[in-house]
């Protein structure tokens, strides 16, 4: 059994000009407002929930992401709201989102 139930990393990491970076896509926003919600439901701490910053997952190509484990679900998502979905569906009911899912060929 895993100390956490969900732990999700979000890429925070600034890479240079040019290149797709997930810190210029609303990242450290997205990150802080994850953290807000599954502690406002009451799902932090052991056995429950981990919202965890990350550097490169090197996925960048379909940032900004974020990853759930111990499932292995790649996100990337848009705003808030997704944000919420992601929290509300599978770190709280364990539903992951399908429409969130980072195509499996999609790398830096
Ligand atoms: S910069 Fe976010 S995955 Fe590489």
């Amino acid at each position: 059994m895993s100390y956490f139930r969900h732990h999700i990393f979000f890429c925070l990491n600034e890479r240079p000009a040019g290149e797709s970076s997930c810190a210029r896509q609303g990242a450290q926003e997205a990150f802080e407002h994850c953290k807000a919600r599954v502690k406002a439901e009451g799902l932090s701490g052991a056995g429950g929930v981990r919202v965890n910053k990350a550097g490169c997952l090197h996925r960048c190509a379909g940032g900004p992401v974020a990853v759930v484990y111990p499932e292995g679900t790649w996100y990337t998502y848009v705003d808030r709201e997704d944000i919420d979905e992601i929290v509300e569906s599978h770190l709280k009911n364990g539903r992951p989102v399908e429409r969130l899912m980072l195509p499996p060929d999609v790398g830096r």
